[in-house]
């Protein structure tokens, strides 16, 4: 997974000078007998590496992940929008504070524009259980300026 998150890392810098309307290939967060889960960047200038250790539709807490990018804006703050649809009607929406000013929750928060990223580590998920159906997912990263960090749409198959 690590030479993966790399060779992503190293896609995403060579995209940098690379003039393109072409949409990013889609990735493999997991599969496994009844879960599978992909994302696709929509960030037109970057692609990024994103993994998890479990891919189990009993999501547990604390869940293990791995995250490499490159940053295109400065972090001093960093929001993340998700909105869930299912076969296209919205279920739910929720934004979620990782990086505040007065409350830093990983190490990562505070980083510079053109800094690359990796994390590894737990993100402080609730556990639940992920009910069988397809979901399609949005997902952004901005900063405090609301300037994109980065983007991914995700599409959640659970039988
Ligand atoms: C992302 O969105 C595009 C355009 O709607 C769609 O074609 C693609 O299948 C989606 N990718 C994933 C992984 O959900
Ligand atoms: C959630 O966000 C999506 C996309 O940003 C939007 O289409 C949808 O209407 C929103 N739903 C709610 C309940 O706010």
């Amino acid at each position: 997974m690590k030479g993966f998150t790399a060779a992503l890392l190293v896609g995403s810098l060579l995209s940098l000078s690379r003039s393109s309307n072409k949409a990013w290939p889609p990735h493999t967060v997991c599969r496994d007998g009844n879960l599978e889960v992909l994302y696709q960047s929509c960030d037109p200038l970057q692609d990024f590496g994103f993994s998890v250790d479990q891919c189990s539709k009993h999501l547990k807490p604390n869940l293990n992940v791995r995250f490499g990018i490159i940053l295109r804006e400065d972090i001093k703050e960093l929001f993340l929008d998700v909105a869930l649809f299912n076969k296209g009607s919205p279920i739910l929406n929720f934004s979620y504070p990782i990086c505040e000013e007065d409350l830093p929750k990983f190490s990562f928060c505070g980083r510079r524009k053109g800094e690359q990223i990796y994390f590894a580590g737990p993100v402080n998920n609730p556990g639940f259980e992920i009910l069988q159906g397809e979901y399609q997912v949005l997902l952004e990263l901005y900063n405090e300026n609301h300037f994109t960090v980065a983007c991914a749409n995700a599409t959640i198959i659970c039988s």
